[in-house]
């Protein structure tokens, strides 16, 4: 199956549901602008958070939405999302991010990350936020390491904003009594659920609406089946859209009702 004529098909002027959406064209339902704003209030309170959903929920897109409105001359991002690089590559990547080149022994470049990560806000005048999405794939020593970096300032002032966003077993696993220190300094956690069925609706019409259709072209039926299947969860709201259009194309239909969308669902979930 071409995509291209099934554009053509649909008039779409690009394929709708991509994974990639611009900034600008960002769908922003409760659960967005709630994670979004907490993790604008991590950021102003240089404070630590843990931001949990499931596969596909929309943290990562939440995490963009509020780190590329931060002015960029007055914050440094630190983001990490590849945490098989052990605790030396933790500290490395920091120290990468902030400009330096990371020292061969444990032993200096720890105290070079807690250094660069001082001066950035000492000499630059820039608060710091540090990232780690994935992080209920970071070791309990990742996760240590990390919190002995928050605590290197002697001062109560935090060195910078730490953003842990994960699958949901990320704030189980912090709230392990290993990680009593680190589970202390959370000041606050958010679930980004999955979307409501109204949401739901809203965001497969804005999607659509983007892709120049603004007419109904999926069935309420449709839209609804979707949205249970996918529990709201945006990511797989987008697999069984596309897969819907492909099969209301398929057996001819000008727009997809809920036949289409079964089909879509025994095409997905028989993966
Ligand atoms: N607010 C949103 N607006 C538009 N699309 C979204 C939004 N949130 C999620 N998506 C879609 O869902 C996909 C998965 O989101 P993502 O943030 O990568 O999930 P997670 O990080 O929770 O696994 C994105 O690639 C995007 O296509
Ligand atoms: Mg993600």
């Amino acid at each position: 199956m071409s995509i291209e004529l099934l554009r053509a098909h649909y008039g779409f002027s690009k394929m709708p549901f991509g994974k990639d959406v611009a900034p600008g064209a960002l769908f922003r339902p409760a659960g967005h602008q709630e994670a979004v704003a907490r993790i604008s209030f991590l950021v102003g309170e240089s404070a630590a958070g843990v931001l949990t959903g499931e596969v596909g929920a929309g943290k990562t897109v939440a995490l963009r939405a509020a780190l590329t409105g931060l002015d960029q001359s007055r914050h440094t991002v630190v983001y990490l999302a590849n945490h098989t690089v052990g605790i030396r590559g933790l500290h490395g990547a920091i120290v990468t991010a902030l400009g330096g080149v990371p020292r061969f022994h444990a032993a200096a470049l720890v105290p070079q990350a807690a250094e660069l990560l001082a001066a950035e806000s000492a000499e630059r005048g820039k608060r710091v936020v540090v990232v780690l999405d994935e992080a209920h794939l970071c070791s309990p020593e990742q996760l240590e390491a990390i919190r002995l970096l928050m605590n290197a300032e002697l001062d109560s002032v935090a060195p910078f904003a730490l953003v842990l966003c994960g699958q949901p077993t990320l704030r189980r696993r912090i709230r392990l009594g290993a990680f009593a220190a680190l589970d202390q300094r959370i000041a606050l956690r958010y679930h980004l659920a999955g979307m409501t069925p109204e949401e739901t609706g809203a965001y497969v019409a804005h999607h659509l609406g983007l892709a120049g259709r603004s007419d109904r072209l999926f069935s309420d039926d449709a839209t609804a089946l979707i949205h249970q299947v996918a529990r709201g969860l945006p990511r797989q709201v987008n697999n069984l859209a596309i897969q819907s259009l492909v099969a209301a194309y398929a057996t001819k239909k000008a727009i997809v009702d809920e036949s289409s969308a079964r089909m879509a669902v025994a095409e997905i979930t028989a993966e």
